[in-house]
């Protein structure tokens, strides 16, 4: 096949294939394929080979997809990947109308439960959005089970100053009005620092939907995360000072790319989310993707995680030797609270570009 050519569409695919592979998962992998391929919309058929059409905000290099892997101990690992679809002609509306075409397949194909999407749907997804994101799925693939599908929203779509009501508002709309206050308390307490950033769903019947809200946290201190993390039940914050440590290298101001916390609401929950995630850029805090690596491998190792799996995972999306480029790795993320913790590691397709490692710096 002439490389010139290849669409993300197919590069992609190339990828989750070799992905679900690596990690054991060999059933249904043309479906899966299929699946990514139709949740990309038409623009999916754009050659990697010229400049993106849309600058996609899933990936630094504006490729509209992101893998990521899921380990916990004793549990196969989950694969997942975030979409965004986009139109032929891309812009803002043209690929909310991709995205809501994409669900309509789905409906039929995946047995969607859109009961909450609806429920929130006026809110986020309004005519004249005022951000380039609005809608992105994520695709979550295990073994022996349909994928499963999950919607983010952008609580920012209606502008910066609207964010915290769209929040309570959808908060409220999905049976959790009783969080909004917890989680103001814990992790919006500094203002024009910490911002509401993803609102997200899963497409499942409500007993087992979560909801989920992400708050990215600029320039932000250990101190400041951990107090977020205080604010769901079971988790045990002495976790997070340590794995900002391994991950970021420094346990003081993290002033690149933010921290991002995510709480997550289960049916039964009142106030008091079930579940907390922290999410580390770790690509803005090394060299290379070598030295990403084994930071991830040292997170893991202290959770009794297997090794030998995610090289295998980053053996099956890249081709490039690690320390010739950075963000590969993108997020390493720790989930805490119920059922047991667990890492995700964030992979960059890097479709369109490699983005060089950054020099060590040679102060004296
Ligand atoms: N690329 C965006 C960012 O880095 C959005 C994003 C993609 C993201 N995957 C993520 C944010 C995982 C947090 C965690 O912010």
């Amino acid at each position: 096949m002439d490389p010139q050519n290849v669409s993300i569409r197919d590069f992609t695919g190339r990828q989750l294939s070799a992905l679900l592979h690596s990690l054991g998962m060999t059933e249904n992998t043309v479906k899966s394929v299929g699946l990514l391929a139709d949740t990309l919309g038409p623009g999916g058929l754009q050659p990697v080979s010229t400049r993106p059409e849309w600058p996609s905000g899933v990936a630094d290099d504006h490729t509209p997809v992101e893998f990521s892997t899921a380990f916990a101990a004793g549990e196969p690992p989950v694969v997942r990947m975030i979409v965004e679809p986009t139109a032929t002609r891309p812009s803002r509306s043209a690929n909310t109308a991709a995205a809501l075409a994409a669900l309509d397949r789905m409906r039929h194909r995946e047995n969607l439960d859109t009961g909450r999407f609806d429920a929130v749907r006026s809110l986020f997804l309004p005519d004249d959005p005022e951000s380039d994101f609005t809608f992105w799925y994520s695709l979550v693939f295990r073994p022996d089970e349909a994928p499963a599908v999950k919607v983010y929203f952008n609580p920012e779509v209606r502008g910066k100053a609207a964010a915290e009501d769209l929040v309570r508002q959808g908060l409220e709309r999905t049976g959790f009005a009783a969080g909004f206050p917890v989680l103001r308390d814990h992790a919006m307490t500094r203002p024009g620092l910490d911002r509401y950033s993803f609102f997200a769903l899963d497409l499942v019947e409500q007993e087992q939907a979560r909801v989920k809200v992400y708050i990215s946290h600029h320039a932000a201190e250990v101190s400041d995360v951990t107090r977020a993390a205080s604010a769901a039940r079971g988790v045990d914050v002495d976790r997070v000072p340590d794995f900002c440590l391994l991950t970021g290298g420094n346990t003081g101001t993290f002033d690149k790319r933010p921290l991002i916390s995510s709480y997550t609401f289960l049916q039964g929950d009142a106030g008091v989310p079930s579940g907390y995630s922290l999410y580390v850029p770790i690509r803005d805090y090394v060299t290379d993707d070598e030295e990403a690596r084994r930071r991830v491998l040292a997170v893991m190792a202290k959770y009794d995680l297997d090794p030998t799996q995610f090289d295998n995972a980053l053996r099956a999306i890249t081709r490039r030797p690690l320390d010739e480029g950075v963000g590969l790795i993108a997020h390493v993320s720790l989930r805490m609270g119920r059922p047991r913790p667990g890492v995700t590691v964030y992979l960059s397709s890097e479709a369109y570009d490699v983005a060089s490692p950054r020099s060590i710096s040679l102060a004296v």
